[in-house]
């Protein structure tokens, strides 16, 4: 279990290890990094190299453990929302392993961490992988963190078995993937990519305590000076992650082979109407927003329905003012998420939402202001690293199947600067954003053989 982590500088001064439980520190012997000094050069075949699931498993548990929460039915699930206390040990705990793995850490100004294997040619760009360590309020364990752990568990097998690869690898944990706390989600990704300027994305709001990115960044040690956007960009990206859907399990497929992401647009609507005694107001001169809130939640229902296909839509977040059993509400604010695949139908879906925003205000007199949080188009992955994905999963022995991926990922950012996939992992009960989230040991191990052997093929190519 991770304890209190002393004060820390980051950039070139060492972090103070967080306080942890003895069992949860890997000591061995470690394992700097000294590149064309007593190693192997890659022989031209590892076809037998394997990740140590075990190890992998682990440093999971590890760090599922920072930011824990416990369902009523012992699940053990995640509650590290972006930048605060919780997110701060997280990223502690991971970049003390970073270090302990030699590798040279450095941290952007948005607070992204990457973690880097340099490779043999340092004239050649260096490959990366990475996800995010964030979580929901009420996340597992395995989303995001999967693909970060998974990234340092192969540069460990590499180090342990004295293997070099041509281009340097880096492993990266993106601020705020999340979106669950400071809108956009994939935030740290965006910037880094030139999709957000700094200052805009250091100026966003909490939404629970309407804290400023930047002073909470400042607060949690993790305002970097390395330039965002950067300044140079990676060979390629590579993002294992679990698939958070059911399809992998329904078929009874291994590995996902991510052909790209659907587009996400989120609305967050202000709606304002009179507040009033619940027992003293007629029906006829009541302007109720919590009426509107409610027919616009059931219209986006209906939206999805009506579209149909794997057209989604949800309400996630109502917050009620004054919420009290005896007043009319003054004001509800909500938040609306849609995706789709195809842009042209989440354009559909959102002239849809718009007329019926519309509609709904003026039939009960409210007024409504719209804010748009986030809207990404969808995006397609790179056709030669999808294929990739999909032959190395196959020579390594696994069932494979071709989709898309339903969340929202920073390689759906990575995908604007260089060649980038994605390879999924099946989700139990398809569950995930929920603390039962639970992917099986074997399949976490078979995700990151994949991810292990894509890596080792990209580092190791010139083109
Ligand atoms: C992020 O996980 C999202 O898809 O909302
Ligand atoms: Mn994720
Ligand atoms: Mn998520």
């Amino acid at each position: 279990m991770v304890g209190v982590s002393s004060r820390h500088e980051i950039g070139d001064v060492p972090l103070t290890a967080v306080t942890r439980r003895d069992a949860w520190v890997f000591r061995g012997p470690r394992l700097g990094y000294r590149p064309g000094v007593d190693r192997q050069t890659a022989p031209d075949d590892f076809a037998h190299l394997r990740i140590d699931g075990t190890r992998l498993v682990r440093r999971l548990d590890a760090l599922g453990e920072v930011g824990a929460i416990e369902g009523p039915g012992g699940e053990r699930g995640c509650a590290r929302l972006a930048l605060t206390d919780e997110d701060r040990d997280g990223r502690d705990l991971v970049v003390t392993w970073m270090r302990d793995l030699g590798l040279i850490v450095e941290i952007d100004q948005i607070g992204n961490v990457f973690a880097t294997r340099p490779g043999t040619d340092p004239t050649l760009a260096s490959v990366m992988t990475g996800s995010h360590i964030d979580t929901v309020r009420t996340g597992g364990r395995f989303d995001g963190n999967l693909g970060v752990l998974a990234g340092l568990e192969v540069i460990e097998t590499l180090i342990s078995h004295g293997i070099d690869t041509a281009r340097g690898l880096t492993v990266a944990f993106f601020t705020d993937e999340e979106g669950a706390r400071f809108a956009p989600d994939m935030l740290g990704s965006l910037v880094y990519v030139g999709g957000m300027p700094i200052e805009a994305a250091l100026a966003v709001a909490a939404v629970d305590d309407h804290a400023r990115l930047g002073d909470e960044l400042l607060r949690i040690g993790y305002a970097g000076t390395r330039p965002a956007p950067a300044v140079s960009f990676p060979s390629c990206f590579v993002e294992l992650h679990i698939e958070q859907g059911p399809i992998l399990e329904d078929l009874g497929v291994t590995i996902g082979v991510v052909e790209g992401v659907q587009g996400i647009s989120w609305t967050e609507l202000a709606i304002g109407g009179q507040s009033a005694h619940a027992g003293t107001t007629p029906m006829r001169l009541r302007r109720d927003p919590l009426l509107a809130a409610s027919q616009i939640t059931a219209g986006v229902r209906a939206i999805a329905t009506e579209i149909g296909g794997d057209q989604v839509a949800t309400v996630g977040r109502m917050d009620i003012h004054p919420n009290l059993v005896n007043v009319v509400p003054a004001s509800v604010t909500m938040t609306v998420d849609l995706r789709n695949t195809h842009e042209q139908v989440l354009l559909d879906a959102e002239r849809r939402f718009a007329a019926i925003v519309e509609e709904v205000a003026a039939d009960e007199g409210v007024t409504i202001e719209r804010r748009t949080l986030a809207r990404f188009e969808p995006v397609e992955f790179d056709a030669a690293m999808v294929d990739l994905v999909e032959a190395t999963a196959r020579r390594l022995g696994h069932t494979t199947y071709r989709m898309p991926s339903g969340a929202g990922h920073d390689a759906q950012m990575l995908a604007r600067v260089c060649p980038t996939a994605m390879v999924f992992t099946p989700s139990v009960n398809g569950l995930s954003h929920n603390i039962a989230e639970f992917t099986e040991h074997s399949d976490l191990e078979a995700g990151a053989n994949v991810l292990l052997h894509v890596l080792l093929d990209r580092a190791n190519s010139t083109d």
